[in-house]
């Protein structure tokens, strides 16, 4: 498998906007992005109003809710048509549209990324699934570091590589794939069909750190509904109810956090 990732991730995106979005519509989809959420509403309040930053934020399914609830959302995303999407999903919601930016960025250009004006950085910078698809993730970190204000929260996650290799062999009951993907550097993503890196939480953690800022809670999203082989059940609503609720209580503690599809670290640069 070739350790080369898509020179423009961003294009490849736009192509495969359709597919996405209708992954995003899918069972498993939407307990992703409620567990996201769970987490994101459990931050302590930094202020009335949060400044966000989502980078590689797409369609703003993570930070529209945030713009729902008061605050102020800035997304960069390489996608024209993700973005477009953005908008029109806060028009279609009636959200306040005077509290959103969107910018298409390339995230290969290595200039700092931008602040709010009059400020010292982002309250909050989301960068969730987008790390991977980087051939220096590090390089982004410390960019994202440099973005948040003193004092400021980020929100990174990405696939977990413990995931590639019991979903192969437990959900997909392939242990030969299971095997090869156990020190496989790269996987391909199934819906945008480009190589994505199979990037492990320590080596984010090591890169928050030297950027110079901490890792304050360390989590994991979806750790059972991966393992389960029958779509069909996922698509009954009082079994996805009572998986969530599952996925819930699993999230924060170990060592279900530690196997699950993503890992997340929410981090804080020094006050
Ligand atoms: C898997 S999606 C994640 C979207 C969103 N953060 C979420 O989790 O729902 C990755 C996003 O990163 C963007 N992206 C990846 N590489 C990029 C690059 N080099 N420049 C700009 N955007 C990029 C893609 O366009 C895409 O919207």
């Amino acid at each position: 498998m070739s350790d080369t990732l898509s020179p423009d991730a961003g294009a490849a995106f736009d192509h495969a906007a359709e597919d996405w979005l209708a992954w995003q519509r899918s069972p498993w989809a939407r307990v992703y992005y409620a567990l996201v959420r769970h987490v994101l509403d459990q931050l302590p309040e930094a202020s009335a109003t949060w400044n966000v930053l989502d980078v590689g934020g797409a369609n703003g399914a993570d930070s529209l809710p945030l713009l729902a609830s008061g605050h102020r959302v800035t997304i960069l995303d390489g996608s024209a048509v993700l973005l477009a999407e953005a908008v029109a999903a806060a028009d279609r919601d009636g959200l306040d549209r005077g509290r959103l930016r969107v910018e298409r960025v390339d995230l290969d250009d290595p200039r700092p990324l931008p602040v709010p004006d009059h400020s010292t950085g982002w309250d909050l910078v989301l960068c969730h699934n987008v790390l991977h698809y980087r051939d220096d993730p590090a390089e982004l970190v410390a960019r994202l570091v440099a973005a948040a204000r003193p004092g400021g929260t980020l929100s990174l996650i990405a696939p977990n590589p413990a995931m590639d290799v019991l979903a192969a062999a437990i959900r997909d009951r392939d242990p030969v794939r299971g095997l090869e993907m156990l020190d496989a550097p790269t996987r391909r993503s199934e819906t945008v069909g480009v190589p994505m890196r199979r990037l492990e939480r320590a080596a984010v953690t090591t890169a928050v750190q030297a950027a110079g800022a901490a890792v304050t809670a360390s989590l994991g999203l979806r750790t059972v509904i991966d393992l389960v082989s029958d779509d069909e059940v996922k698509h009954d609503p009082e079994w996805l109810r009572r998986t969530t609720q599952l996925e819930l209580a699993l999230c924060s503690r170990a060592p279900y956090r530690d196997i699950a599809r993503f890992w997340q670290l929410i981090c804080r640069t020094p006050a």
